[in-house]
């Protein structure tokens, strides 16, 4: 899936500006970034939920799976129910292998011990995991999630992620999840990292592997990537248009090579 968005505004103001990024088959991309900066906007834009100035190309819209920070789970089923009936539904399954790829599903999201369980009574993460296995069993090939591991544990969070990576691998899927915890950002096979410039108008600071990002933020902890590209009045060192011209000119030397 390739991005390429000139501008996105908001009642006249840009939100979002020179968004040019590739979502390749069969990789995780992790967005992270200032909050405000428009990760969410950016998959509005991507799913065809809001208006922009630009393109986003190589890809099919039946093929997108998206799943919101908190999924609307009828919360009476069981946890097996809800996803049968999206197997079903998807009319992808005949009558007698539906049962094994509802198991399928079940064993890879590690639901098995609740799957008799009503959705009310799971955990967040839990919860979480019901909604992505419904999501996965209907086939989808591109998994964009927002804020799906928001308020989980970190141990929980990073099962999620994972889980989410390897299915991506093995099945040739284009996940791309936006996340505050970057703390598992090796997880990932790529990392999108979106900011707010100094014109409060968001812009890339980074695109690519999670390997080289602390040399080109300059850092040795991962958390202080955030620190240095968020303003003064969140916490930060203000140095947002610095990384969104560094990577400019990274992209056009990569580019040119
Ligand atoms: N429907 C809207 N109308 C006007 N402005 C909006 C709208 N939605 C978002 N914005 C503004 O656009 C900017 C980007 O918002 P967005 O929700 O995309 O940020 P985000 O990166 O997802 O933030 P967070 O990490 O807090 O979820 C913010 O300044 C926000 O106030
Ligand atoms: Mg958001």
């Amino acid at each position: 899936m390739r991005v390429d968005i000139k501008e996105k505004l908001y009642s006249g103001k840009p939100a979002l500006r020179d968004i040019r990024v590739n979502f390749p088959r069969g990789k995780a991309t992790l967005i992270i970034g200032t909050s405000g900066a428009g990760k969410s906007t950016l998959i509005k834009c991507m799913i065809g939920t809001t208006s922009y100035e630009g393109t986003v190309t190589e890809y099919n819209r039946e093929e997108i799976a998206y799943i919101p920070q908190h999924p609307a789970l009828n919360v009476r089923e069981t946890a097996q129910e809800a996803i049968y009936w999206s197997a079903l539904f998807s009319r992808l399954y005949s009558k007698d292998a539906l049962a094994a790829e509802v198991d399928r599903y079940i064993h890879t999201m590690g639901l098995q011990s609740v799957r008799d369980n009503e959705i009310r009574r799971l955990s967040g993460g839990q919860q979480q995991r019901v909604s992505i296995a419904k999501e996965l069993i209907r086939g989808k090939n591109i998994i964009i999630a927002d804020e799906i591991d928001t308020g989980l544990d970190c141990g929980v969070s990073r099962d999620l992620v994972s889980k989410l990576c390897s299915i991506t691998r093995k099945e040739n899927k284009t996940t791309i999840i936006i996340s505050h915890n970057i703390v598992n950002i090796e997880l990932y096979d790529r990392v999108v990292v979106l900011v707010k410039s100094s014109s409060k108008c968001g812009g890339i600071a980074y695109a690519g592997s999670p390997k080289q990002i602390r040399s080109f933020f300059e850092v040795d902890d991962y958390v202080d990537i955030l620190t240095r590209v968020n303003a003064a009045d969140e916490g930060g060192r203000g140095e947002a248009d610095y990384f969104i011209r560094k990577f400019a000119s990274y992209r056009e030397r990569q580019g040119k090579k």
